[in-house]
């Protein structure tokens, strides 16, 4: 595994053995950066397990495909007596969706034929793959070690920015910082030539100033039902702590605010003293003796090792996980993405996010020559453990307490959030 945080153009290289520390460029600016998600357009909340048959190479589709891409014979003759038709915006649109729908229905035929993003061998564990699936699993008693991870999406409700949604994302929104790229911000070479930017936006975005959101209390919910084996997240906001799940339960894969250290002698520093020097407008330097060197919070920047604690942890935790829940994350830094490869093959994984993320493009894939690329597995005709719940991540949540019955214990703790 990597052990220093780099971004990644897909999940595809999730499974990677050891991907190169990569120096975030320009052009994996928010909205460029190719996701992990899948082409196929299957919507609805929960992953496909149809079989894709022999369409290939025929203009002609087959019935089943036709059924699961929504059409009707009836559309296809009707594209037929058209054909002499002159060629209008309506028939352009159409002619992207049969585009779209062919490239789709090429893709499955590929996953299914070359067995990509499959374990055809390995036993399914959910009676049905879907959120009620999901659900009847956790309340079945064979759960008993839950991971959750987690990203900025389970905090914007809170009033914090993530980072890659185009428009209000962070990374969208440094033209101020006159940064030569918006991961600059985070890159531990650039912070020790240019530390201003980022100790501005630490004053802005100060930990301890936001309430955690119904989806950290759901986790919370999780541990109090004796389920929760361990959270792991990438945010720095810490309000996993005051949502009041226990440190030992928590994994800080990128790090916290808590500690800081000098760059140059690695004198630690508390949390007071460096929230003091933000909000003094600061650049913190070291009181050691003559050393004067810049002192970071302890939060993990793009080419900086992740916690030592991530490695022996995930080490531990990942091979016990029986349900993965993944939450509010683009799944697009690693080695952090790359954990959903760590469970055992039969472990179920529950996406709840605003959209798909973790998935490799087939084609992707197959171009990089790739059997099993590893990722979410959402759109393979194969899948039989990956479901996402889209939409808001507290809503979800909130979904998932009233599925399980848990709808007034998660409502006890919600005034907390408040
Ligand atoms: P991203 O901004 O990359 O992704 C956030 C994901 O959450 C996106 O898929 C959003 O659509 C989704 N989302 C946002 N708000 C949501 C909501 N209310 N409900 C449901 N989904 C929502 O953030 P991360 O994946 O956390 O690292 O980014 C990972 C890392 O990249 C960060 O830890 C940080 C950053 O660079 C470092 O700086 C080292
Ligand atoms: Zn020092």
């Amino acid at each position: 595994m990597a052990d220093t945080v780099s971004e990644q153009a897909t999940a595809a290289t999730a499974s990677t053995p050891a991907p190169t520390p990569a120096t975030p460029a320009p052009e994996k600016a928010p909205g460029n950066v190719k996701e992990g998600s899948s082409t196929a357009e299957q919507g609805g909340v929960e992953g496909s397990g149809k079989e894709c048959e022999g369409a290939i190479g025929g203009a002609r589709r087959d019935p089943d495909i036709k059924k699961e891409l929504g059409e009707s014979d009836e559309e296809d003759e009707g594209e037929e007596d058209d054909e002499d038709y002159d060629y209008d915006e309506e028939e352009e649109d159409d002619d992207d969706e049969d585009q779209e729908g062919f490239m789709s229905m090429l893709q499955n035929f590929l996953m299914s034929r070359l067995h990509i993003g499959s374990h055809p061998d390995v036993p399914q564990v959910l009676e049905s793959v879907s959120v009620e699936g999901m659900v009847q699993y956790l309340k079945s008693g064979q759960v008993k070690n839950v991971i959750t991870m987690a990203g900025a999406g389970i905090s914007t409700s809170a009033g914090i920015p993530d980072f890659r949604t185009p428009g209000t994302g962070l990374y969208s929104n440094l033209e101020k910082y006159k940064l030569p790229y918006p991961e600059a911000i985070f890159d531990i070479e650039y912070f020790k030539t240019n530390p201003k930017p980022f100790f501005v936006l630490a004053r802005e975005l100060y930990p301890g100033t936001f309430n955690p959101t119904p989806s950290h209390l759901f986790i919370k919910l999780l541990h109090d039902k004796g389920l929760l084996l361990r959270h792991y997240t990438q945010n720095i906001d810490t309000l996993e702590h005051v949502a009041g799940i226990p440190g030992d339960k928590l994994v800080e894969a990128h790090g916290t605010f808590r500690t800081s250290h000098c760059l140059t002698c690695h004198k630690e520093y508390t949390q007071e003293w460096m929230k003091e020097e933000i909000f003094q407008d600061k650049i913190p330097k070291c009181t050691g003796e003559e050393c004067n060197g810049l002192v970071k919070p302890d939060i993990v920047f793009f080419r900086e090792s992740l916690p030592l604690r991530f490695f022996q942890m995930t080490q531990v935790d990942f091979p016990k996980c029986d349900l993965l829940i993944i939450l509010g994350t683009s799944l697009t830094v690693q080695p952090f993405a790359m954990l959903v490869d760590n469970v055992p093959a039969t472990c179920p994984r529950l996406l709840v996010n605003r959209e798909k993320a973790g998935s490799i493009d087939p084609m992707v894939a197959l171009l990089q020559g790739m059997a099993n690329p590893g990722g979410l597995t959402l759109d393979s005709p194969h899948n039989k453990r990956d479901v996402v719940l889209l939409g808001e991540c507290d809503e979800g949540c909130a979904k998932l307490a009233d599925m399980l019955g848990w709808k007034e214990d998660f409502e006890k703790l919600l005034p907390a959030s408040k």
